[in-house]
């Protein structure tokens, strides 16, 4: 029987988010339901909030996020009730012409629930990424349930269901970071501080974090930052040039979504380097370059939705990581909070007061 629990929605754009009363179909064929146990607060929501990622409100906001499988619908094999499992948005389905090429983490026809969750009166719910996790419980496709190791804390587990997996898998997956290299991250969210975390897993050899908060620029020093710089008083540019001998980095990662901090990130960028764009951009914006510079600077300019991650192979490697003390993924969560406080997690994260605040349920 479906049944009704409590999620954070935001009906329309721009609006406070509320909490309603969802109704959760029992999981149809190839469908999973899942307790939610933890679930962080992206910037990614807020942007769903703000309308900056499509219009179909009212959303499910949430969808960084671990719990238990509860049901499973006909035909699945893959997770079983009681899995302890991250959610992920992209589960791949092995036929589009990318993954026939053997490239599933470009995935263009990931798998999500095929019924919907709604609202008591029966308006449909856009749960956001097709997770919708600010919730007590969220129907998935199970291809969306990836199994990890339960050992794992869900409030440091789920944090790979978006923000850290998209930040490290920018450095090591689309960034290619490797021994050695200079890196600059640009924007030191919980993203970006992934980003940075992932880069020094990875043996860079410096890593210059930039942010325009001292607070922000201060932890990234934790994740493994070599040099931070505050680009509201200095040229990141400059300073990225100073301390790579004057060439500029391997690899510059955007993790904001900045149209001018972009271009600091394809300027700070060594010949035959790398420009990763892992922020968000809205709708509206545009950038301009120079295009001499596009063709004679070489090397490659790349976007990296969800850090080119292939959650089966990702997510368990990862927690091995952390669960072996390699990956410091609690130290991303800045505050465990309960669904009520979401709308005023949007604002700390706007004032630049957590990393993460993280719903646990
Ligand atoms: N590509 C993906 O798959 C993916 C996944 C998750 C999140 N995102 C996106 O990544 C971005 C970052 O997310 P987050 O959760 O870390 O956000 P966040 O708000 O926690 O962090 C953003 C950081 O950027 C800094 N900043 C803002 N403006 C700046 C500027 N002009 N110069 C330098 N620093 C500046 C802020 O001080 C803050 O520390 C968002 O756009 C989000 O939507 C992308
Ligand atoms: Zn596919
Ligand atoms: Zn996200």
């Amino acid at each position: 029987m479906a049944q009704q629990v409590r999620g954070v929605v935001a009906r329309s754009k721009g609006a406070p988010v509320s909490i309603e009363t969802i109704v959760v179909p029992d999981p149809g064929p190839g469908e999973a339901v899942v307790a939610v146990q933890a679930c962080g607060v992206c910037h990614t929501d807020l942007h769903y909030r703000e309308g900056g990622i499509n219009d179909a409100f009212p959303f499910l906001l949430g969808h960084e996020a671990a719990g238990i499988v509860e049901s499973v619908g006909e035909g699945v094999t893959g997770v079983a009730p009681g899995d302890f499992v991250i959610l992920n948005w992209r589960a791949v389905c092995g036929t589009c012409r990318s993954c026939r090429r053997g490239r599933p983490w470009y995935c263009f026809n990931t798998f999500n629930a095929t019924q919907k969750m709604t609202l008591l009166g029966g308006t449909e719910l856009s749960p956001a990424l097709g997770i919708g996790a600010f919730a007590d419980k969220t129907l998935v496709h199970s291809g969306q349930c990836t199994k990890v190791d339960p050992a794992a804390p869900a409030t440091a587990a789920g944090l790979l269901g978006c923000g850290v997996m998209a930040g490290i898998g920018a450095a090591i997956n689309t960034g290619n970071v490797g021994r050695g290299d200079s890196v600059a991250v640009f924007g030191c969210g919980g993203v970006g501080d992934a980003a940075i975390a992932g880069s020094y897993l990875a043996g860079a050899h410096t890593i210059v974090a930039v942010d325009i908060d001292d607070r922000k620029l201060a932890i990234a020093k934790q994740f493994g930052a070599t040099h931070t710089v505050n680009s509201k008083d200095h040229d990141p540019v400059e300073y990225i040039r100073s301390v790579t001998g004057g060439n500029g980095a391997d690899v510059c990662i955007e993790a904001i979504g900045n149209p001018t901090v972009y271009r600091q990130a394809f300027e700070a960028r060594d010949l035959a380097g790398t420009v990763v764009l892992v922020g968000v951009p809205r709708p509206d914006m545009t950038i301009e370059l120079p295009f001499l510079d596009v063709f004679g600077r070489g090397g490659q300019l790349k976007s990296s939705w969800y850090g080119d991650c292939l959650p089966s192979r990702d997510f368990p490697m990862l927690i091995g990581l952390y669960l072996e003390g390699r990956l410091d993924l609690d130290r991303f969560v800045s505050e465990t909070i309960a669904l009520d406080d979401v709308e005023e997690a949007f604002h700390k994260m706007e004032r630049g007061e957590v990393l993460r605040s993280v719903v646990v349920l």
